[in-house]
């Protein structure tokens, strides 16, 4: 499964972009929403992500903001089907995650590359999905840190152990020849920005993601 990083998309026709990128394959659009403040970044917040509601769906929303508490009735209110926090930004993790999804939404929870796979283990019953972060987050464009994917084998074992069907997701630096490392490592969905966005060909780029994903896994067995 890929979802489209629209953080690397012309925002100047980002109607389009998103249409575009939903029509060459992409099973969902990312939103990296940023603050400035937990990350080094300001991107956009629920006016942008109204007008996108209209062109977009499905829609995962990645709240890189400190206190995401104040912004969940927001991004459940616009049809936002998957709520990502961040384990070092939510002080209440629990009570953020089960308030996700008496919202209706899917609960996700991310990690930043030096926060370790431990800290997810009190919140398992309360995650339907699993962020891991492969680059410092604030920022599209950024090589993938290699020495993050023995974290999501360990996390793809918690959930295993779990026997939750839990979704293993992946987020910086997948592109076409990174993608059979992180599926390797048991990783089932891919967040790709620049990607696809800086190729020529979305559906071609998105055919290849697909392809490498699915040949690594063949390895893996
Ligand atoms: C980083 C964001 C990512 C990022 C992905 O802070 O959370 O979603 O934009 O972009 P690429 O694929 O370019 O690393
Ligand atoms: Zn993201």
């Amino acid at each position: 499964m890929i979802s489209a990083s629209i953080l690397s998309a012309d925002f100047s026709h980002l109607k389009e972009e998103v249409t575009n990128v939903i029509t060459a394959g992409a099973d969902r659009i990312h939103l990296d929403v940023m603050d400035g403040h937990f990350v080094p970044n300001l991107t956009f917040g629920p006016p942008v992500v109204r007008s996108l509601s209209k062109v977009s769906r499905p829609m995962d929303a990645h709240l890189m903001v400190t206190n995401p508490e104040a912004y969940l009735a927001d991004f459940a209110g616009l049809g936002c089907d998957v709520i990502t926090v961040h384990v070092e930004a939510a002080h209440h993790l629990h009570k953020v995650l089960t308030e996700i999804r008496d919202m209706g939404c899917r609960a996700g929870v991310s990690l930043n590359p030096a926060t370790p796979a431990v800290t997810l283990e009190p919140v398992l019953p309360f995650v339907d999905e699993i962020l891991v972060m492969t680059v410092n987050p604030g920022f599209g464009g950024q090589k993938m840190i290699p020495e993050v994917l023995e974290k999501i084998s360990k996390i793809h074992r918690m959930i295993d152990a779990s026997g939750r069907g839990i979704v293993l997701e992946v987020d910086g630096g997948v592109k076409v020849d990174t993608i059979a490392a992180a599926a390797r490592a048991g990783a089932t969905r891919f967040v790709v920005g620049s990607g696809i966005f800086k190729s020529s060909d979305y559906g071609a780029t998105i055919a290849a993601l697909r392809k490498n994903a699915a040949l690594a896994d063949t390895i893996a067995v």
